[in-house]
This record gives C-alpha cells, sequence and structure tokens, in this order.
C-alpha cells in the first residue's frame, strides 16, 4: 500500500504543491483542510477532509481512518500585517492548531512531522546570509506564532518521541511549471503577484514600499525560491524522517537575493509588459534585507534549489495573473 501522508493546508498555496510532489512520488496526500484560505479544487492528488486543526476529535478520526505514517503541517494564518492588527486570531489558529495537531499524533502513534517554519522567526538578522545559527527573534505576532511552534516541537521530542523536520522558508514564489496550480490569495499582499496584476492592468499601480533602504538600489531584497523547488524539500525532509533521521531545522532558500526593483524589472521582461508604479512609504517591520544560508539543507538533506533564476519563477508565475504562458522575453 502507497505511504500515507496528512497534509494539513493541502489545499494552499504551498501545500497545494507539495501534494502533486508526493503524488508524483508514488505516496497519497490525505489533505485537511478548513479551507478558510484554501481552494478545494487545488486537491487533485488524493482525498479532502474539509474540517479545522483545532477539532481534535476529526484530527484523530483522520489519523486513524487513513493509516497516516507521518504529517507535512502547512496549515497556518499567514499575513504579517494581519498578524500585527489581529494577534489573538493568530495565536489561537497557528498555536492552537499545533496544540490540538500534536496532541492527536501523541495519541495515535504517529511520530514524524515536517512543518512549515519562516524566516520571519529570524526577525531582523544581524548578519547575512542568514544561517539556522543565527538568533531567532521574530519581530511580528505571525514570526512568534512560527518561532513557538518551532519550540513545541523540541519540546514533543523529548516527552514522546516526536521527530521533526521544521523547514525555514525564505520567500515562496513562482507556480507549478506545468500550470495545474498557482498561487491565489485573497487578498493578496505579496510582491511577485501584486506586480503581474500591475503590468496586466489589475488592481492599480504597484506600491513600491520604501526606497530609501540601505541597499544598492534602495529597495528590500528577498530571496525568493520557487514553490516547486520548495516542495521538492518538503519529500526530502520526509525520506530524511522515514529513514530514522533525527530532527532538523533547516533554512530553505537559494542563497541569492533580488530587491524589489529586480523582480519590477523581471516582470517587465517577462511579461513584455510595463510595470506601473509609485514609490510610497516603509511598510512596518520589513527588514531590508534577508537572504538565507542555504548549506545546511544541502548538507543534511541533499536539497538545493533548483529554479533560481527570477525570469524563470516570474514566467512560471505570470498566467495566474492575466499573462499568456510561454511569454518569456529573454
Ligand atoms: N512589497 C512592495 N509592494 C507590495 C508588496 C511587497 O514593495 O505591494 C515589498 C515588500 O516591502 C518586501 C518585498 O516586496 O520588501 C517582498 O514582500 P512580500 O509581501 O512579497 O513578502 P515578505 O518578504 O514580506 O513576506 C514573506 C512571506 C511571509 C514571511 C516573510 C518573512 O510572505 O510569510 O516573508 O519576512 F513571514
Amino acid at each position: 500500500m502507497p505511504q500515507r501522508i496528512l497534509v494539513t493546508g493541502g489545499a494552499g498555496y504551498i501545500g497545494s504543491h507539495f501534494c502533486k510532489a508526493l503524488a508524483r512520488a508514488g505516496r497519497v496526500p490525505v489533505v485537511y483542510d478548513n479551507l478558510s484560505r484554501g481552494h478545494a479544487d487545488a486537491v487533485k492528488w488524493g482525498p479532502l477532509i474539509e474540517a479545522d486543526l483545532r477539532d481534535g476529535a476529526a484530527l484523530r478520526a483522520a489519523l486513524a481512518d487513513h493509516g497516516i505514517e507521518a504529517v507535512v503541517h502547512f496549515a497556518a494564518l499567514a499575513y504579517v500585517g494581519e498578524s500585527v492588527t489581529e494577534p489573538q486570531r493568530y495565536y489561537d489558529n497557528n498555536l492552537g492548531g499545533m496544540i490540538s495537531l500534536l496532541g492527536a499524533m501523541e495519541a495515535e502513534g504517529v511520530r514524524q512531522i515536517v512543518f512549515s517554519s519562516s524566516c520571519a522567526t529570524y526577525g531582523t538578522p544581524e548578519a547575512l546570509p542568514i544561517a539556522e545559527t543565527a538568533p531567532q527573534a521574530p519581530i511580528n505576532p505571525y514570526g512568534r506564532t512560527k518561532l513557538v511552534c518551532e519550540w513545541m516541537l523540541r519540546d514533543a521530542a523529548v516527552g514522546w518521541g516526536l521527530r521533526s523536520v521544521a523547514l525555514r522558508y525564505f520567500n515562496a514564489a513562482g507556480a507549478d511549471p506545468e500550470g495545474e496550480i498557482g498561487e491565489r490569495h485573497a487578498p493578496e499582499t505579496h510582491l511577485i503577484p501584486l506586480a503581474l496584476m500591475a503590468a496586466s492592468g489589475q488592481g492599480g499601480p504597484l506600491r513600491v514600499f520604501g526606497a530609501d533602504y540601505p541597499t544598492p538600489d534602495g529597495t528590500c531584497i528577498r530571496d525568493y525560491i520557487h514553490v516547486a523547488d520548495l516542495a521538492r524539500a518538503h519529500l526530502l525532509a520526509l525520506g530524511h524522517l522515514g529513514a530514522g533521521g533525527e530532527s532538523l531545522a533547516l533554512n530553505l532558500g537559494t542563497g541569492q537575493g533580488a530587491s524589489v526593483r529586480d523582480v519590477v524589472g523581471s516582470v517587465a521582461q517577462v511579461t513584455g509588459r510595463g510595470v506601473p508604479m509609485i514609490l510610497d512609504e516603509r511598510r512596518a517591520g520589513d527588514p531590508a534585507e534577508l537572504v538565507a544560508d542555504p548549506h545546511l539543507a544541502e548538507k543534511l538533506l541533499g536539497f538545493r534549489a533548483e529554479i533560481t533564476d527570477l525570469d524563470r519563477i516570474v514566467a512560471d508565475a505570470a498566467p495566474w495573473f492575466g499573462h499568456p504562458r510561454g511569454g518569456l522575453r529573454c
């Protein structure tokens, strides 16, 4: 029987890309999602259980009824700005969900988990690139919920033998290169989608949040990693746990930074359209530069991002935002 994996948040952006990769690897993703942010039509590779993580009875039934061997936990609220204005909602959903999930796993004897963490757990870095040994000092409630979840994983390891891989994503970007699934956030707040929407005349000009940062072109620098690469890293993490590997916490990035202006230039290049934009104030809580040191994931999981060309990442995202597929003009 193929290995069955519970994928919380499998109807969401990164979760659905992981489900496709998992199915390609011959395993069955059992998606557990409350559809508060995800899309039922993105669940194509296995069953969908529509339920909330804080429903412990539904979770236990899902683990037991489907013979689940490991969990990949994506489900969370993940907007930094929203977490600042609605902090209790973030603690309730992200920490309440994790407490419930770990309780159900312990009760059902499921002892392997891959967890979606974030570079937001580092806060404003003291040094670049950011290695896993850097201090974790998040600067917003979203990042704090992810950090506390990492602590819960470590405590559960001591308490009842859980083994985990926490994957600290930098900026997830792009879409399935085969075009089956993509990025559909509502509201959309991320740079690449908004720049692509501005280029196709949707939603008004792009607001560039700050052009006076201490970076070469004055705009913020981020490490954009293709969602298909992220999906593959989760497969490797599952393989590590399945082979009896020890618990890990790893960065997932490319090690390369791109500025907001670089992204705008790439969107113009890929789509052949100008990106209307206005220079705006800095957005609260944005560090000037976040770039991963990706070497530990390579050393311990054999993971290295493959689609590192920014134009390729943008070209894969473009069809989801009103641009014809195959419009890569470079
Ligand atoms: N930006 C703009 N205009 C926009 C949107 C974004 O200039 O309309 C800028 C931001 O200021 C930032 C960069 O583009 O400098 C990237 O912004 P995103 O919102 O796309 O991504 P973030 O880096 O803010 O957030 C991402 C993830 C979060 C994670 C965070 C870690 O989406 O989940 O990285 O800092 F927490």
